[in-house]
């Protein structure tokens, strides 16, 4: 089905539906065996973007899962200095609990290091780090360590699946790249 979203939008669908699926599948197996199995797992969705991959995860971790969010922001031309601000804090206490942060897209990789910083003052049992989207090339926090990765995609500004421009395009079924007219 051609739809008007990709006559005009869409340059190039760089993961579609079924790609994602059957990948998010194995990501889920693979978490299922890395914990014991009446180890209870917080998954701390990063907001907004990771709520779609959260979903769709969890539903493939055969373990006793909670849900959790934190809502992050990166201060404005501050980049380079991984100064974010929490604006909305974890409900669960996580202290001897095992945490599984989940994000859409790690790109520089600040936004991680900080959340992954901050977490660990609470005392978790462990924390773990799922995204479903990496660009390698863009890293600059080499220290952050990702457990489990979906795919490793070019530097390119991708939507879709949980990821927007301007809000939109989160509720698209696949991952694509926006044509550069949409920007102009
Ligand atoms: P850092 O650089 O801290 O950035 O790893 C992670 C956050 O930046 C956003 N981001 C994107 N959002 N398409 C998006 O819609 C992209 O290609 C993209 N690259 C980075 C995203 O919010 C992520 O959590
Ligand atoms: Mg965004």
């Amino acid at each position: 089905m051609k739809t008007e979203l990709e006559d005009n939008k869409v340059d190039e669908i760089l993961i579609n539906a079924e790609q994602l699926s059957k990948r998010i599948a194995e990501l889920g197996t693979e978490i299922t065996a890395d914990y014991d199995a009446d180890d209870e797992v917080v998954m701390v969705g990063i907001l907004r973007g990771g709520i779609m991959f959260m979903a769709d995860l969890a539903r493939h971790v055969d373990l006793p899962v909670i849900f959790d969010f934190m809502d992050v922001s990166s201060y404005e031309g501050t980049e380079s200095s991984g100064v974010v601000r929490v604006i909305k804090d974890l409900e669960e206490n996580i202290e001897n609990k095992n945490v599984l942060i989940v994000e859409d897209i790690i790109d520089t990789g600040l936004t991680l290091k900080h959340v992954v910083d901050f977490l660990e003052t609470r005392d978790p049992a462990s924390i773990r780090v799922c995204t479903l989207l990496d660009k390698p090339e863009r890293r600059t926090e080499k220290q952050v360590e990702v457990d489990y990765n979906g795919f490793e995609i070019p530097d390119k500004f991708v939507v879709g699946y949980g990821l927007d421009y301007n809000e939109k395009y989160r509720n698209v079924p696949y991952i694509f790249v926006l044509k550069p007219e949409v920007y102009e």
